[in-house]
């Protein structure tokens, strides 16, 4: 399977490379080789056009994309992912991707996930990687009104949409957040800050892991 391929950029309808479902123009030739010598030194297992990875021991297919951010990211879940969480609690993973943190949060004894995820392609995976468990799929954008539903702690990455919750009093969960500063702004991002009273988990320089 190629992990390299030329594609068309969305409006403009110029040539890109895309590494792994990442795109980047010409001019970015180092990133994308840097990306692609990674991504070969990953050794993925491919099938159908989806990676086939094991997280927390259960077998998983994924969109290339989640392939490399899962890759290297998981060992963070561990020392972030799990702030503040204890085994039996309910979990709302708002940007569930195609399921792999409902698996780990399962994994580390969580009771049930409802897993929001806005992405149609991730979220007909989310649904299939997560048949059988105690995992309930709701696809689209995350609303305020999920905030309803009885969970005990919350992790949300969801590339800007954190920002939701500047129109919420109060947040009666455990809490994870990635606040993504240089997406929503300065403005947005300290205002979460301070409304929650977060506290800084990770930078990693566009955005910052925060928990309550
Ligand atoms: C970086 S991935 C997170 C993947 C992985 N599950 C994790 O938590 O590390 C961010 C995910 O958020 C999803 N997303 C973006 N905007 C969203 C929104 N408004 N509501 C729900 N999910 C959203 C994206 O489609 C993507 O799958």
């Amino acid at each position: 399977m190629k992990t390299i391929s030329i594609r068309q950029a969305g409006k403009r309808h110029i040539p890109v490379l895309d590494v792994m479902g990442a795109r980047y123009q010409f001019w970015h030739l180092r990133a994308a080789l840097t990306r692609w010598r990674r991504a070969r030194r990953m050794q993925f297992r491919w099938q159908d056009g989806l990676v086939q990875l094991t997280v927390c021991n259960r077998k998983v297919s994924v969109l290339p994309k989640y392939a490399m951010m899962i890759e290297d990211e998981r060992e963070e879940w561990d020392e972030y992912y799990l702030h503040g969480f204890e085994e039996g609690m309910s979990v709302m993973d708002v940007g569930a991707g195609c399921g792999e943190t409902a698996i780990f949060y399962l994994a580390h004894g969580a009771r049930k996930v409802v897993a929001i995820e806005s992405d149609q392609g991730a979220f007909k995976l989310l649904r299939k990687n997560t048949e059988g468990l105690a995992v309930e799929c709701i696809g689209g954008p995350f609303r305020l009104e999920y905030l309803n539903f009885d969970v005990d702690f919350c992790k949300m990455d969801c590339e800007g949409c954190e920002t939701l919750f500047l129109g919420v009093e109060a947040i009666d969960t455990r809490l994870v957040v990635e606040v993504h500063k240089r997406m929503i702004g300065q403005e947005a991002s300290t205002s979460l800050i301070r409304k929650f009273n977060l506290r800084l988990l990770k930078d990693y320089g566009g955005y910052q892991l925060y928990s309550n």
